[in-house]
């Protein structure tokens, strides 16, 4: 594991002290000053809302430059994996750090299929969501349980690390695909062998016992692109949930259903959802963009424009670029044309123009054109964060292996500046006002 170098240390005058602190520097430049001991130092701790300007480890799995609109993972260029591999090849290179043989991938395929299974008991718990749940609520309680189903997990994860691995990567799919049948109270549909990993998810969401899955192969592509561009994005907030999780001890599937929980939020994965309703939304009320522009720059209004902004990236983030072209595609190859496309355009247009959205750096996100995609493929919106889920499940496994063979890793524990009372006194409950 590459670790980061020394670099030199930089100056502090505080209460007539002269600090020195170390500065590191990563494999591409970037550069960070070790604060650990500041509050031993000075008394101070450093006050960072949103972690913003704070890093908490060091990683060797993904590289972002939000300046330049760069993601790689393990060193190869998101667009360069989207191209030339499928998605289990790139689950492969998240976790084992390169990217497989054909023999591995096909190792690979076989622990996959052999893990796609869940167990019957835990089908029961599906019955007795009420109608309607929402699937990511599923989909966090059943990581959960594979706890209790698999407990081996908990204690040392690398003894058969690739079949503990594949079992959550292959279940996931099944459970996200049987949340989905359970919601709209039809029978759920086992995965098959000779199907391939985004095919087997495609059939068991589409298929019935009445009649075949309807998809095409240009489908079947853009998913396993789409799984693609989702699958790893640095310490981003489900993520250091993941971590923060995995630091206090916690298994592998409490870590993860923390994630799915985090992604869940509308300012994260759920905006792929929120995108959807908002054109719909503005489809209903005459297809008025303009409206919702002024809307989402007014500051006594807390709208925003979904699907836009990013904290990292301040250029078009790269994964948008991929998705949007996907999302040609797949409408190409139905010939169905989606009335919110055209509402979708007209905003990025619209909102790349205004002086509001360029002087911030606010460009359409990963989020802008994934639902359109989703759609298009028959999926329903409320398992667009789902979709978001499955691609980056090896993500958020490679970042807690990483946790977990980090020699100097502590638990997560923040700070903060209280700013509540000071002592007082508990009074008697006959003399309070
Ligand atoms: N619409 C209108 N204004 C915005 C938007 C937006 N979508 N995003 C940011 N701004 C404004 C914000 O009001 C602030 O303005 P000012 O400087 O005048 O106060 C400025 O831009 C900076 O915003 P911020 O809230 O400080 O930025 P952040 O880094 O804390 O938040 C974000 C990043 C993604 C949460 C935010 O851009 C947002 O809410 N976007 C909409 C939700 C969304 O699409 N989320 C998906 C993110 S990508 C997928 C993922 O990683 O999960």
């Amino acid at each position: 594991m590459t670790k980061m170098k020394e670099v030199g240390s930089m100056g502090l005058k505080m209460n007539e002290k002269d600090l020195r602190y170390k500065v590191y520097e990563g494999t591409e430049g970037e550069r960070a000053i070790d604060i650990s001991s500041l509050r031993k130092d000075t008394g101070c701790i450093a006050f960072d809302s949103g972690f913003v300007n704070t890093g908490v480890c060091s990683s060797n799995i993904t590289f972002i430059d939000g300046e330049k609109g760069i993601l790689r993972y393990r060193g190869y260029d998101v667009a360069d994996l989207a191209k030339n591999c499928e998605f289990i090849e790139v689950v492969y290179l998240l976790i084992h750090g390169s990217l497989p043989t054909e023999g591995q991938k096909a190792r690979y395929s076989n622990l996959l299929n052999s893990h796609s299974l869940i167990h019957e008991d835990m089908k029961e718990f599906f019955s007795h969501y009420p109608d309607h749940s929402h699937p990511m609520a599923i989909l966090s309680a059943m990581v959960v349980s594979l706890s209790s189903f698999y407990p081996e997990m908990g204690e040392n994860y690398k003894e058969d690390v690739d079949m503990k691995v594949t079992r959550l990567i292959s279940k996931l799919r099944t459970i996200a695909a049987f949340s989905y049948k359970k919601s709209i109270g039809h029978p759920t549909i086992y995965p098959k062998h000779d199907l391939s990993y985004c095919e087997n998810f495609l059939n068991m969401m589409f298929s019935s016992p009445v009649k075949e899955a309807s998809y095409n192969d240009v489908m079947v592509s853009a998913l396993n692109k789409l799984l693609i561009i989702h699958a790893d994005h640095e310490q981003n907030c489900s993520a250091s949930v993941v971590r923060s999780v995995g630091s206090a001890g916690a298994n592998l599937y409490a870590s993860i259903s923390s994630g799915i929980c985090a992604l869940w939020g509308p300012l994260h994965g759920g905006a792929n959802q929120q995108v959807i309703e908002m054109l719909e939304e503005i489809e209903r009320d005459g297809g008025d963009v303009d409206k919702v522009i002024e809307r989402a720059k007014d500051k006594n209004d807390p709208f925003r424009l979904m699907g836009f902004g990013h904290r990292v990236y301040k250029s078009y983030d790269p994964r948008a670029t991929i998705a949007k072209k996907l999302c040609m595609e797949v409408i190409e190859s139905t010939n169905n044309i989606d009335p919110l496309l055209d509402i979708a355009m007209k905003l990025e247009e619209k909102a790349l123009e205004d002086p509001y959205f360029v002087d911030r750096g606010l460009y359409p996100n990963v989020d802008f054109y994934t639902g359109l995609t989703y759609r298009e493929m028959g999926i329903p919106t409320d398992m667009f964060t789902v979709m978001f889920a499955i691609g980056r499940l090896p993500g958020w496994i490679a970042q807690w292996m990483e946790l977990k063979d980090d020699p100097h890793g502590r638990i997560a524990r923040p700070r903060q500046i209280y700013t509540g009372p000071t002592f007082r006194k508990v009074e008697p409950i006959s003399k309070r006002n």
